[in-house]
């Protein structure tokens, strides 16, 4: 197993550094991996003047997995645009082909505290939200500022999805859903975009293929609604990429913390990148107080989607639980009678559970 490990800027490379304690474990157990490091984001840009350097590209294809902490910061955000460290994560995700964003939203039962909805609402949540990452408004051309006839300034962007980018998504939607509860729910905004139009056609035309899977459409602005309203009555969810970008960080507070949720970017085979769906979080950078959680079942989602190891997957997130249900809490999701435990402590926690 040959993984790229880029840890990016903030909070990323503590809590990186937590999920490589879990890959040395597994390799002192003899398992052969092997892991490089190599920078991104801000890192890339003071690095080599680049958010995604070429050697770290290169790393990158080389590689089977690509492990990710996060990208950002203050100190970049008045870069012009191409050296923003965001450029670099969404450069990567294009360069390497990796469309379907898989973005699990699971309760755990022992976090059913920590969420700011009523524990009813969310007990036994188990959502995957299907997002699609290459294309839509994010990489659509034309886009820039221009200043009109009027001489006013304007920002243009472009939503646009050819089918086979909705086609191929929407497979990899339909196959995970025939692995568990058969219930796809595509959100758009069908209702005004053409885009979307287009989208929900090509979704009931592959449906064909998946006469098992009860296929339901609904509204983005509809779907952030019953996200926060009844959210267990979601299976599967596939959306473009700025929706599921939105409703994603959603889904994520249903769990308690966005600090728990791992996510998977893969391509048409086997490859993966593989980092926690929060941010770089440079408040909190530095201090040993991030949730390595996210990024240590990030590893979980790598050993099942790209080298194919369920039971190793599986032993790293019963070993999540298991710490949690020991009352280890980062301070995210510390509540009263639980015992406050750092990065660190908590990366260690899991190994030892491990
Ligand atoms: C995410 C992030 C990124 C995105 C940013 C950092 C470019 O919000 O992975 O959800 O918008 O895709
Ligand atoms: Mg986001």
């Amino acid at each position: 197993m040959k993984i790229a490990v880029l840890p990016g800027d903030g909070i990323g490379p503590e809590i990186v550094a937590q999920a490589v304690k879990v890959l040395r474990a597994l390799a002192a157990e003899g398992q052969s991996i092997e892991w490089e490091e190599a920078p991104i984001g801000g890192a890339g840009y003071d690095a080599a003047g680049d958010p995604l350097p070429e050697a770290t590209l290169a790393l990158a294809r080389q590689a089977d997995a690509v492990m990710l902490g996060a990208v950002g910061g203050v100190q970049y955000d008045a870069l012009p645009r191409p050296q923003r460290p965001e450029q670099g994560l969404l450069r990567i995700r294009k360069a390497l082909g990796l469309f379907a964003n898989l973005r699990p939203a699971l309760l755990y039962a022992e976090l059913a505290d920590a969420s700011t909805l009523k524990p009813e609402v969310v007990a036994g949540l188990d959502i995957m939200i299907v997002r699609e990452l290459t294309g839509d408004i994010y990489f659509g051309q034309p886009r820039g500022l221009r200043t009109n006839d009027r001489g006013e300034r304007e920002g243009f962007n472009t939503m646009i999805y050819a089918e086979p980018e909705i086609r191929r998504v929407a497979r990899v939607a339909f196959d995970i859903a025939m692995k568990r509860d058969k219930r796809l729910c595509s959100v758009e905004k069908a209702n005004v975009l053409e885009t979307s139009e287009l989208w929900r056609e090509v979704v009931i035309e592959t449906a064909r293929d998946y006469p098992q899977v009860a296929l339901s459409h609904m509204y983005v602005d509809n779907a952030a609604m019953q996200l926060v309203r009844d959210p267990k009555q979601f299976d599967v969810i596939v959306t473009g990429n700025i929706f599921g970008d939105i409703l994603s960080d959603e889904a994520s507070m249903l769990t308690g913390s966005i600090g728990m949720l791992p996510s998977a970017s893969l391509d048409d085979g086997d490859k993966g990148l593989y980092e926690p769906i929060h941010g770089s979080a440079p408040d909190i950078a530095g201090k040993n107080i991030a949730n390595p959680l996210a990024t240590i079942l990030s590893v979980a989602m790598m050993m099942r989607h790209t080298f194919n190891q369920e039971e190793t997957a599986n032993r790293i997130e019963r070993a999540v639980k298991k710490v949690l249900a020991q009352g280890l809490r980062t301070a995210d999701i510390y509540v009263a009678g639980t015992r406050q435990a750092s990065t660190g402590e908590m990366g260690d926690a899991v190994v030892a559970a491990l």
